[in-house]
């Protein structure tokens, strides 16, 4: 490998320092709806009544989103590029959740920064800090997940289809916004589900899209600690995305919780992203991201996961584990059967 000169570093940090401010500036508009009120072409003044914000913070934001080539522009009136439509967090394959990874990424990386001399972790609580980012938080994980589960996972994990054939119960902890169980409800027709998280912003828009979905007589969403929650009737499925590595900390408790609420015969879905067995593997642009989060994941008292740590703690619990590997390893689901 070559060694770079300083002026060429000079030029690479320039381009990424670029991409930053880029995506942040995505965010922005993100937030404010501004992608998708430019649906039809504006002046800054128009396009901040429609949105309902103030005209002078847009104007500023449509000569940045002009320059960044988010919008063109003829004479006052803008209208978004083919990248600014791709930034509509409702476009297909939207670019959403990089916008909002950038920006909670440097919130989190503040924190890091700030709470490293002294070692604190605050916990979950710190994603709730800044108010912009919580509620774009489940649409950001919806937007990039969902699609993947419905085109890798449902069709290869065979625990999905039995789930259907007995109407089965699908309870999902750590649930987000809800996708996870939307998607199952909407797959098949005789699935009921129910939903956990931390966060009530989450249920609020998990209730609401379960609502808007024609979904509420088979899925309900509550706010709760998922290490009090109980069951009325033991159920089929109990699943977990990205939610394990959250409270890793209590597993053997969690996983007893699992294995109790699970009626026999019935299995834990685990997905996590799969931390790597050896360093070397973070280099790989596909897991770059994941060793970054595990830094925001630090600040939040958790760390990522191996497959096989997991599969010792579903055999601690009396649950007969199996792993299926996607996106080239990088992501793990991880299947706990309670034995009949
Ligand atoms: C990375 S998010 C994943 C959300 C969702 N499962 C998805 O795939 O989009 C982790 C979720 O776990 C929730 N969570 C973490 N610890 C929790 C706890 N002790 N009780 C309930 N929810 C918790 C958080 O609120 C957050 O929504």
């Amino acid at each position: 490998m070559t060694t770079a000169t300083l002026d060429e570093m000079r030029q690479q940090a320039m381009q990424q320092a670029q991409g930053a401010m880029s995506l942040a500036l995505a965010f922005v508009g993100v937030h404010n709806g501004l992608f998708e009120a430019l649906a039809e072409p504006a002046t800054a003044e128009g396009l901040a009544a429609r949105a309902g914000v103030d005209a002078g913070y847009v104007r500023r934001w449509c000569d940045a989103a002009y320059a960044f080539g988010y919008l063109d522009a003829e004479g006052e009136v803008f209208r978004l590029t083919a990248l600014g439509g791709a930034y509509r967090p409702s476009a297909p394959g939207t670019l959403m959740p990089f916008a909002v990874q950038s920006v909670l990424g440097a919130h989190m990386a503040e924190r890091a920064a700030g709470l490293m001399p002294s070692g604190e972790r605050p916990g979950e609580r710190v994603l709730g800090e800044r108010a912009t980012i919580l509620p774009w938080f489940g649409p950001m994980l919806e937007a990039s997940f969902a699609g993947f589960f419905e085109r890798e996972i449902l069709p290869a994990v065979d625990v999905f289809a039995s789930l259907d054939a007995g109407g089965g119960v699908a309870v999902d902890l750590g649930c987000g916004n809800g996708w996870y169980l939307r998607a199952l409800a909407g797959r098949f027709a005789r699935v009921r589900g129910v939903g956990l998280d931390g966060f009530e912003e989450n249920i609020r828009q998990a209730t609401e899209a379960a609502g808007r979905a024609g979904l509420s007589s088979r899925l309900s969403f509550r706010a709760g600690d998922l290490h009090h929650y109980t069951v009325d009737e033991p159920v089929d499925l109990i699943a977990m995305n990205r939610a394990l590595h959250h409270v890793w900390d209590r597993r053997d408790e969690v996983f007893a919780q699992l294995f109790a609420a699970l009626r026999p015969g019935g299995a834990a879905v685990i997905w996590e992203p799969r931390w790597p067995d050896e360093r070397a593997q973070l280099r790989d642009g596909r897991r770059r991201g994941m060793a970054f989060q595990n830094l925001s994941e630090h600040v939040q008292g958790n760390h990522f996961l191996r497959p096989d740590e997991i599969e010792a703690a579903m055999r601690g619990a009396g649950l007969a584990p199996r792993t299926w590997l996607f996106a080239d390893g990088t992501e793990a689901v991880i299947v706990g059967t309670r034995p009949r």
